[in-house]
This record gives C-alpha cells, structure tokens and sequence, in this order.
C-alpha cells in the first residue's frame, strides 16, 4: 500500500515504545552473556506493543525480516528497546526495534542490535484486520524507513515464489 490512503493517520511518536530491563541471571548463558533467545523475546514484546499501539487493537507477529546482532550484552546490563511503525498496509505493519545498551557512568547509549519485524492486526478470530490509521511520515529518516519497508515486501515476495 503507497502512503497515499483516506485513513486518518497516526504518527510514529504516537506508537514509540520504549521498554527498559536489566541483565539478570535467568537472562545470561555459561559465558555471562544475553541469550539471543532472551533478546528476541524482548524485541518481539517492544515491536508487538508499538503496533498495537498504532493500530488500537491485538495484532500477530508475522515475520521477522532482519536481525542483526552488532554486539553482545552482559550481566547487570541495562538494555533499552525502542520501537518505531516505519510502514503500514492494508493490515499488517512493520515496526523496527533498535537494542541499545546503557553506559551507568554516561548515561550514554549504545546500539547493540536493530530488527524488523511484522506484525498482523488481528480481529477477535485471529484473522487479519484492516487497520484504521495510516502512518504520517515526518523527515527524510522516516521516509527512507518506509521505502526500505517497501524493498522488504518485495525481497520477501521474491524468497516466498522462491520457496523460502
Ligand atoms: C499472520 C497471519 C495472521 C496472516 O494471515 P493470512 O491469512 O496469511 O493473511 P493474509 O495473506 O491476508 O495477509 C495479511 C497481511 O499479513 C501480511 N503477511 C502475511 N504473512 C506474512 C509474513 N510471513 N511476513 C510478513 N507479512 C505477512 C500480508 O502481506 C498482509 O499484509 P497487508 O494486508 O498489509 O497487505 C497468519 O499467518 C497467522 O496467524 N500466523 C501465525 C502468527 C503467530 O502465531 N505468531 C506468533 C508466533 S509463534
């Protein structure tokens, strides 16, 4: 879907979420390190709230698109995420969640990992549901954020006619 649609539209601030947690033991592996596993979990919450937010109502995470993982994070750590909608179709959306870890001297963030992830807005039958608010794109980090959505759709049309 192109950004030019009648819905009303909401703004990205209008979905940010922020969620903050620290490293705890039942986080960490043999080598004091977050598990991946823990981390994903994490960013699937952070981005399944941004769209819920967006959308006003329950959504399904459909796919995860791109995770990269920059740099490990350690016990005691404090770990922010923050989701961001950076696309919105008919009814599913996009929401891109950047990992970043907190310096307690600074206060100084630094980003560990960044991943898409869509996410579905479902009605109370689990089936897809149109969502009421478009997204109102501001400033040319935004729109570059919706035509990498736009590239995304397209490299995931081609991997699925591709049998993946
Ligand atoms: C996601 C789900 C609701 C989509 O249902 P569906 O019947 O395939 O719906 P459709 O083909 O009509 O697609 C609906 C929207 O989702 C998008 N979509 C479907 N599968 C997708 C995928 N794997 N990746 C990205 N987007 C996807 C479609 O592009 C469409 O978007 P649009 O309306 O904005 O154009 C369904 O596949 C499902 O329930 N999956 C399980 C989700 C789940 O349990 N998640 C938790 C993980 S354990």
């Amino acid at each position: 879907m192109d950004n030019i649609d009648t819905r009303p539209k909401k703004t990205v601030a209008d979905s940010k979420t922020e969620t903050t947690r620290t490293i705890l033991y039942k986080d960490i592996n043999g080598s004091n390190r977050l598990f991946g596993g823990r981390l994903m979990e994490w960013i699937d919450e952070t981005s399944g709230i941004t769209a819920m937010r967006h959308c006003g109502g329950f959504v399904t995470s459909a796919s995860v698109d791109n995770l990269r993982f920059r740099r490990g994070a350690n016990l005691y750590d404090v770990i922010t995420l923050v989701g961001r909608v950076t696309y919105v179709g008919r009814t599913s959306m996009e929401v891109r969640t950047d990992v970043y870890v907190e310096d307690p001297k600074t206060g100084m963030r630094h980003m560990i990992n960044t991943a898409y992830m869509t996410q579905v807005c479902i009605d109370d039958e689990g089936k897809p549901k149109v969502i009421p608010y478009g997204l109102e794109i501001s400033g040319p980090s935004e729109q570059a954020e919706w035509e990498g959505a736009l590239k995304r759709i397209e490299l995931r049309k081609k991997r699925r006619l591709e049998g993946y």
